[in-house]
């Protein structure tokens, strides 16, 4: 039973529980992009997320990775442990898309020789500017060590999320993870879905992720689907 609202996102809200140290994340209808100056609401979202990031959670736990999630309480709401989470965006890229295009002048769809790990500090009203380890440390959004850790889980979450995506004809393009702490260690929190991904399909390049909505390129609900129905995901 969820009871106080403890934090509002974008995307996202958490509320407390009956049990210390759990909470419900909910899974809203909004999109935005472009650090919240584009907004609309597409019925169904909220659904399709929180549908996707369980499946992502399970396989990752299956895997061995540790994250917030608990278990998906219905549609649109998830039970997570709560962290203390960390101002830090750890993405990792596959092939260049997005920001890094701008950044360095490079042309989108090149593939990287390996992949490539970025950190943002998470503040819309700066745009989540790029920062390195030492920020984290000065600033203490992080500690050395504690980036080390994620960006080491931050890369095996891409091997193990790019492998299943292959298997269902999509590639992962990039995406960005979320941390924090649970009694000194790092864990992934935050939600895995095609908001914080790009995703590809392998044959014809097709968008399949939140791109169709900032560039205004179709249905975003529907190709939330397809992702869904391509990995076995029931809705
Ligand atoms: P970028 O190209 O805008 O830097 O984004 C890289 C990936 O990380 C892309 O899949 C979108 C995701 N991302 C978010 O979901 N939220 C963010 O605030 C940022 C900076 C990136
Ligand atoms: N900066 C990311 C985007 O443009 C996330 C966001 O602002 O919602 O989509």
């Amino acid at each position: 039973m969820k009871t106080i609202l403890k934090y509002e996102g974008k995307g996202k809200a958490l509320y407390s529980t009956e049990t210390a140290g759990e909470l419900i994340q909910i899974f809203k209808d909004d999109a935005t992009a472009f650090d919240g100056k584009k907004h609309d609401v597409i019925a169904g979202k909220g659904k399709l997320n929180c549908a996707i990031s369980s499946y992502f959670f399970e396989e990752l736990h299956k895997a061995g990775i540790r994250s917030h999630y608990i278990r998906r309480e219905n549609d649109n709401e998830m039970r997570i442990r709560e962290l203390a989470m960390m101002p830090v965006e750890v993405v990792v890229r596959n092939v260049a898309a997005g920001s890094i295009c701008k950044r360095l002048g490079l042309e989108e769809g090149r593939t990287l020789k390996c992949p490539l790990t970025e950190l943002f500090y998470k503040d819309d009203t700066l745009g989540d500017p790029m920062i390195n380890t030492e920020h984290c440390e000065l600033f203490g959004w992080a500690k050395t060590d504690d980036v080390r850790a994620m960006r080491k889980l931050a890369r095996h979450v891409n091997k193990i999320m790019s492998d299943i995506l292959e298997k269902v004809g999509i590639r992962l393009i990039d995406f960005k993870l979320e941390f924090g702490l649970l009694d000194g260690h790092i864990v992934l929190g935050d939600e895995v879905t095609p908001d914080g991904c790009r995703l590809w399909d392998i044959e014809t390049g097709r968008k399949l992720d939140k791109d169709v909505f900032r560039r205004d390129l179709g249905g975003l609900s529907e190709v939330y689907h397809e992702v869904a129905t391509r990995l076995g995901i029931q809705i």
